[in-house]
């Protein structure tokens, strides 16, 4: 994953790629570095840890460069500590290199390098690339970077100075990576976050190209030499929007903006009842929906899966990215591909997404980052709008999700010529009300994490369109909390998962209204008969849940296809208290990343 940063200006450099490498932590935080050109010197430190940890401020006004570049890592090779930390350098510390992304060659690589006298000093796959462009360097740093690109298998975003001149050689292959124009200054980033405080002004560099920056003003060509244009993008949003605007962790600040996040992926989306999506999608010639997607927004594509089928009767199978890429995967013409992913950067699910349209689907993608790679790449898109989201565990992306989701099942629905159920329409459109009741009930679910903090397992059941509801609470809870949780389709309990019950094990059930509830009531008295603590999650003030549940958590009342909505807020609540409590990095959870962009 890793975030990148390069900047070449006339402002405080140390302290511009301090700051905006803090806003690419999302993307890794087990070490970081930075490099700064000072006249003929270049001062360095990188090590294990943050970089709020490694660079103190007192040093912003001691070192005076007007070029420098800058990582936070997430380690795939090597250990996180000082030596794997980037930037990396060759071996006369003149070319100094950050990136992102694996050189899968990277082994056979080495081997050549060291047999032409090279020393490397990490374990990382990374150092491999600073070497080899040395070894091609005489003079001109980019026909080096070029010429050691051509070498190269795998995935690259790279930003590489040389001591001796004053520019950047950038280059992108599978990896994010733009360019952001200033007054007079230039900044490279794996991300628009990092430099949002600076300019509004980006270029998206596609894959293979390669640019050369210097003193205001940049050059673009691809690795075979010839030059292209590309557009420059104004942002539309802002640095306000990526603050934790007084929360304590910027998690608990995105569960609160659901009520607006969930009113930018509806405006203007529904009008006289009707669907106004601008996507072409012809239901007659549809046969078949493949929804494809990692992590949570896997569990969103589950919840489209139960969505579709019932509203509109066309089969949709669901894939792990992941599996779908390397699998023999059916996949013809006449199927529709929706891509899921937040950050539309995640690498398994831009492989689904080439894999699909080189066997000629149509690809439709539900992406939140604008102008990502997966946003550029599918046939057609609807973007979340649910503004920057930088807590690793995702939470409004994935309610504007299922919102999508819905919104798209009832587009096809419509364009097969039936007319939109008014109230279905009417409950989409009270989301944001009913999100905000919850909300204020936070300090009930407050209470509740209190009391289950220290527990070392969880399990989370669910039926029909809450079961994947089940299995995003359990992923919340231990992504963030380290508590193992599960879950479960409620009835597939008895065939595991009831031999682990007794009284210490917490059990949250989804219990809505809706086609399954009474079977619902029957999987809670199982778990009731074996001791277990019961966490109700329900919409219905009805006394055979209450006698049965050690805790209810109340929600308003919605209809069944609006449920998994509604039902997975208090569930984010909970994780996000329990981790809280435990006094856990929340935003920061160990191992993880935001944007995961290697498999
Ligand atoms: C990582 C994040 C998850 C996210 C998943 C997929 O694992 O920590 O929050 O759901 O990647 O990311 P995407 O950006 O494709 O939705």
């Amino acid at each position: 994953m890793c975030g990148i940063l390069g900047y070449l200006g006339d402002g405080e450099t140390l302290s511009i790629l301090f700051n905006g490498l803090k806003r690419l932590e999302y993307r890794g935080y087990d070490s970081a570095g930075i490099a700064v050109l000072n006249k003929q010197d270049v001062f360095l430190i990188k090590d294990k840890g943050t970089i709020s940890e490694i660079c103190k401020p007192e040093l912003f006004s001691q070192i005076n460069g007007h070029l420098g570049i800058a990582h936070t890592r997430w380690a795939t090779h090597g250990e996180p500590n000082k030596d794997n930390a980037h930037p990396h350098f060759d071996c006369k510390k003149e070319i100094f290199l950050v990136h992102n992304g694996i050189i899968e060659n990277y082994n056979t690589l080495k081997r050549f390098l060291e047999n032409k006298n090279h020393k490397f000093i990490s374990e990382t796959d990374s150092e491999v690339l600073v070497h080899l462009i040395e070894h091609f360097y005489n003079d001109n740093l980019e026909v080096a970077v070029s010429k050691a690109l051509a070498l190269v298998e795998g995935t690259f975003g790279l930003i590489v100075i040389h001591k001796k001149n004053k520019e950047m050689v950038i280059a992108k292959r599978g990896s994010p990576l733009i360019i952001g124009v200033g007054e007079g200054d230039i900044f490279v980033s794996s991300d628009a976050a990092a430099l949002i405080e600076y300019t509004k002004k980006v270029i998206y560099l596609e894959d293979n190209d390669i640019a050369v920056i210097q003193e205001g003003n940049y050059s673009i060509k691809n690795l075979s030499g010839q030059d292209v244009i590309r557009e420059i993008h104004e942002i539309k949003w802002d640095l306000n929007q990526i603050e934790k605007k007084g929360f304590k962790h910027f998690m608990l600040k995105e569960i609160f903006e659901q009520p607006e996040s969930l009113s930018n992926v509806l405006r203007g989306r529904i009008k006289n009842d009707k669907i106004k999506l601008t996507i072409d999608l012809n239901p007659s010639s549809l046969s078949r929906i493949i929804i494809t997607a990692c992590g949570t927004s896997w569990h969103s594509a589950l919840i489209g899966k139960y969505l579709i089928e019932k509203i509109v009767g066309i089969p949709v199978e669901v894939d792990y990215a992941s599996e779908f890429r390397y699998r023999d995967s059916i996949i013809n013409k006449n199927d529709l591909v929706i891509v899921l992913s937040q950050s539309g950067e995640t690498a398994d699910t831009l492989a689904a997404l080439r894999k699909s349209k080189s066997r000629g689907a149509q690809t439709l993608g539900i992406v939140n980052v604008v102008g990502s790679t997966i946003s550029r790449e599918v046939d057609s898109g609807i973007y979340l709008h649910a503004g920057p989201e930088i807590g690793v565990a995702s939470t409004k992306a994935f309610t504007s999700q299922v919102v999508t989701l819905l919104l798209i099942s009832l587009f096809i629905k419509q364009n097969q010529g039936y007319k939109l159920d008014n109230i279905l329409l009417n409950e989409i459109l009270s989301l944001p009300e009913k999100v905000k009741i919850i909300l204020d009930k936070q300090d009930d679910i407050k209470k509740i994490a209190e009391i289950f903090k220290s527990k070392n397992n969880f399990l989370y059941l669910g039926r029909g369109i809450n079961f994947p509801v089940a299995l995003e609470g359990a992923l919340k809870l231990k992504e963030i909390s380290y508590i193992h949780a599960e879950g479960y389709p409620a009835a597939e309990m008895k065939h595991g998962p009831i031999a682990l019950i007794d009284k210490e094990m917490p059990v949250v059930f989804l219990a809505t209204n809706g086609t399954v509830f009474e079977k619902i009531l029957s999987n809670i008295e199982e778990v009731r008969a074996r001791g277990g603590k019961i966490i109700t999650v329900t919409d219905r003030e009805d006394e055979s849940i209450k006698r049965l549940s050690d805790y209810v958590l109340y929600v308003p009342k919605t209809i069944e296809e609006i449920s998994p909505i509604i039902n997975s807020i208090p569930l984010q609540l909970l994780a996000y208290h329990i981790a809280d409590l435990k006094g856990l990095n929340v935003d920061r959870p160990r191992n993880l990343a935001k944007s995961v962009t290697v498999e």
